[in-house]
């Protein structure tokens, strides 16, 4: 399967998901372990803004930060610049965070709920430059499509 045939049937996956399920934390845990098994991905997982840090939500891989501020590290970057970021190579990223020596690239999509952000959907891959437009592109159709109609039951 080619990886847009992947994200195809991972959408049709996510929508099921989402239209049977209103509560936003046991929809971001299938939608982690979705994503995470059908992509083969090393950590999928969401922080949610609580106050002026984010902090770890559910997530599929090995343990990770829990708490990151505003600003900080590519999760906290894309909270402050309210936009999707796509890193290549984590460690020519200023300020990134290390949870795992092992990550070496990394994407990070915002979740909206009335223009501000709710939560982050973060990836992390072991190998160098995993993430392009079309990770971007699908990814942000699920943030969109399918958690931002359910952000107010993600606080
Ligand atoms: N590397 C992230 C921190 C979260 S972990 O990768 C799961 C960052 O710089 O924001």
């Amino acid at each position: 399967m080619t990886k847009e045939e992947k994200y195809e049937t991972l959408l049709a996956q996510v929508k099921a998901f989402a239209d049977a399920e209103n509560d936003g934390i046991a929809l971001m845990a299938n939608v982690a372990a979705i994503i995470h098994e059908t992509m083969d991905f090393w950590w999928t997982g969401f922080y949610r803004v609580v106050g002026q840090e984010l902090v770890l939500g559910p997530f599929q891989g090995p343990v990770a930060c829990t708490r990151i501020a505003f600003g900080r590290g590519v999760c906290g970057t894309s909270w402050k610049e309210k936009r999707t970021i796509v890193v290549d190579d984590v460690e020519q990223f200023k300020g990134h965070i290390a949870c795992s020596s092992a990550s070496k690239s990394e994407i990070v999509v915002p979740i909206f709920s009335n223009d501000e952000v709710v939560a982050v959907l973060d990836i992390d891959s072991e190998k160098l430059a995993t993430f392009d437009d079309t990770d971007k592109k699908y990814l942000e159709k699920i943030t969109t499509l399918y958690l931002s109609p359910k952000s107010t039951f993600l606080r």
